[in-house]
């Protein structure tokens, strides 16, 4: 993942220029990477191997950009306002707000050159976006993120609310990476709401996990902030003991909706285990 993320930011971000530092910077910061580690893990998954793994670093970068566009923007002062990511500063931090602003408008643009590039066939290129665009327009990560920050700081909500932003904004994005890494490797069309569904279910789970570790020491980004912020999260609606025992269900369930793929979704599940148990 790192090479691949290195080759990118020399094919498409190679000057000295402001924006190619930041795209640069904000792709090199050292994140889990656990996107693309999920379209790899499904590709093998859905009967891909080391031989067509070349087609899945397409999907696993252009999901990598677009989660890094994702981050960038929702650090922004008009947003989260934080200063701390993957243990360095922000990108507006170290650049400028305009700055990061365009990095982000940049990594998603480029993310979709990615995907269509001509050594892709077009059938595939174009299933591949749509899913990904879908995943993270008006009914996916950018509704969720608007929900998000109506959410803050306001009564009335409910466990309903609550799922309705952490589907949208996290698990559609990490649906999307099963699901690209499921078509990169050819899947029949029969078989991609298995992965779709593993995905809602993981990235709940997933971000379940990250509200949890939001007051957590050593995750690279600022501590207690959602608290401080009045962000709505689990925690507003459950004890901590209650939250961890959902998310662990919702990765029991996840399982399920991959058990028909057995053997070959053994990466899945190690990486779904791992993110249940992870610490930053
Ligand atoms: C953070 O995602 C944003 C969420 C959707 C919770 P990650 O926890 O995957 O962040 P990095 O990429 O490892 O920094
Ligand atoms: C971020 O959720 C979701 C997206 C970036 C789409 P958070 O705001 O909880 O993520 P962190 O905690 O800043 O990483
Ligand atoms: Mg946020
Ligand atoms: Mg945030
Ligand atoms: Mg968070």
């Amino acid at each position: 993942v790192e090479t691949c993320l290195q080759a990118i930011g020399r094919e498409y971000y190679p000057t000295d220029a402001r924006l190619h530092q930041a795209c640069r910077y904000a792709l090199a910061t050292p994140g889990k990477r656990i996107r693309p580690l999920l379209v790899y893990a499904a590709h093998l998954a859905a009967g891909g191997d080391t031989a067509t793994q070349t087609i899945a670093d397409k999907p696993a970068m252009a999901i990598e950009m677009v989660h890094t566009y994702s981050l960038v923007h929702d650090d922004l002062p008009t947003m989260d306002n934080d200063d701390w990511r993957r243990g360095r500063a922000t990108v507006h931090r170290e650049f400028d707000e305009a700055i990061a602003l365009l990095a982000g408008d940049t990594l998603l643009s480029d993310a979709f050159a990615v995907l269509t590039a001509e050594d892709l066939p077009g059938d595939l290129s174009a299933r591949m976006v749509r899913e990904l665009a879908g995943a993270i327009g008006g009914q996916g990560m950018a509704y969720g993120q608007s929900l998000d920050l109506w959410w803050t700081n306001r009564d009335g909500y409910q466990q309903v609310d609550l799922d309705q932003i952490h589907h949208l904004k996290t698990a559609c994005l990490i649906a999307a990476a099963s699901t690209l890494g499921a078509l990169s490797a050819g899947a029949a069309p029969d078989s991609l709401p298995a992965f779709r569904q593993f995905g809602w279910r993981l990235g709940l789970a997933f971000q379940i996990v990250d509200d949890l570790l939001d007051d957590q020491a050593g995750t690279g980004k600022s501590q207690g902030k959602d608290q401080a912020q009045g962000k709505l999260t689990y925690l507003s609606l459950m004890p901590r003991h209650e939250a961890e025992q959902l998310a662990k269900r919702l990765t029991d369930s996840a399982f399920n909706a991959i058990r028909v793929f057995g053997e070959r979704a053994g990466l899945l599940r190690e990486l779904a285990t791992n993110l249940l148990q992870r610490d930053k």
